[in-house]
């Protein structure tokens, strides 16, 4: 449904995005996810047609963005970064206006009226019609923006932090509301929230510095890096060399203190273990025949979390900020996101 192939964007001398390449199957909802700057919004304001790559394709439900982005933006509903909202304008005068631009002529008055009082309840902004846009909260705005992006029923969402600014409530109604749009709807959102993506999304692309660094399932993802070769033991063995002791277990490739609770005697260690060897019966084994307790033994996964840090600081703890790339021209301030996409 969408497919993206060795995109490239740069702003003058600098590259936001450097030769991002995945692909979303039809009805799936894909994470992505990275630290500030790394290339997300860069990325979604390519994929619906809001910009120019540099270098590379990508294509939306069958059409080239660059080559047919009429056709293209008719099948995408984009919240951008910035909710695209007309101050001047009530909610409900808003959403018809974009209503006007984005329907078919062929829908009837009424039928616009219907879409448009759907979207407000989907995204929980009817109490708000009348309201001027400016006058909205943050929260609002942001569901304002995603009401917009549903009003023409599109195959495919781009929703650029969707649930920024919103409350724990709203959170929730809006994760809800997307997984219920997946299936029939093919979605693309950026997130910082990490329990976000393992929540809501299928797959996950893990962007840092414009480059892909990872793309896989969420479970996938925590298994990857450190799957069941890594257990995590916790012994009440008072002043004896514990981790000498589990070094011996054969197939295990390395211990190494892990917590410590000086009170309680209590010693915590990761065990290393050569990848498809089950060590856990002869762990269990060395520590009962020396009369320790055994108080916790399980495989050590990382969390999303972990592997988002992992991913993502190593490099950037070394590098200073991005340097403050020139603005790249003035057609690509005008397409900040801050027009509805007609
Ligand atoms: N119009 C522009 N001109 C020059 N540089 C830009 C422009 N827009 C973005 N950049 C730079 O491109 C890089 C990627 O920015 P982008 O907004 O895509 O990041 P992001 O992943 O969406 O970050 P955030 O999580 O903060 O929203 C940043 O270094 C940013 O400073
Ligand atoms: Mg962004």
């Amino acid at each position: 449904m969408i497919e993206v192939q060795h995109l490239t964007k740069r702003y003058g001398p600098f590259t936001a995005v450097d030769d991002v390449s995945f692909r979303v199957q039809k009805g799936e909802i894909l994470g992505f996810l990275g630290p500030n700057g790394a290339g997300k919004t860069t990325t979604m304001r390519v994929l619906t047609g809001y910009m120019p790559a540099t270098d590379g394709t990508a294509t939306v439900a069958g059409f080239d963005v660059f080559a047919n982005p009429v056709e293209a933006k008719r099948r995408i509903g984009y919240l951008p970064e910035t909710p695209p909202l007309y101050p001047d304008m009530t909610v409900r005068e808003y959403l018809t206006f974009v209503a006007k631009l984005k329907l078919p002529k062929t829908v009837s008055k009424s039928e616009r009226t219907e879409r448009i009082d759907s979207a407000m309840r989907k995204t929980h902004v009817d109490d708000m019609a009348n309201r001027h846009c400016s006058r909205l909260s943050k929260g609002y705005k942001q569901r304002v923006g995603l009401a917009q992006a549903l009003l023409h029923d599109p195959e495919v969402l781009i929703l650029d932090e969707p649930t920024a600014g919103l409350d724990p409530k709203q959170i929730i109604e809006t994760r809800d509301l997307i997984r219920g749009l997946a299936g029939n709807h093919t979605i693309v959102l950026s997130t910082h929230i990490l329990p976000e993506v393992s929540q809501t999304c299928n797959r996950v692309v893990i962007i840092n510095k414009g480059r892909v660094v990872a793309v896989d399932t969420p479970d996938n993802l925590t298994r990857q890096l450190k799957g069941s070769a890594t257990l995590y033991v916790q012994v009440d063995a008072s002043g004896a060399d514990a981790a000498a002791a589990l070094a011996t277990v054969p197939g295990v490739r390395g211990v190494s203190p892990f917590d410590r609770d000086d009170q309680d005697g209590h010693l915590g260690f990761e065990i290393t273990a050569e990848t498809d060897r089950d060590v856990r019966r002869d762990v269990a084994r060395v520590i009962v025949d020396k009369g320790w307790g055994l108080l916790e033994l399980r495989p050590l996964r990382m969390s999303l979390e972990d592997i988002f840090l992992q991913l993502t600081t190593d490099e950037s703890a070394k590098a200073e900020e991005t340097p403050d790339a020139p603005e790249a021209s003035a057609a690509v301030d005008a397409t900040n996101g801050e027009v509805p996409n007609a």
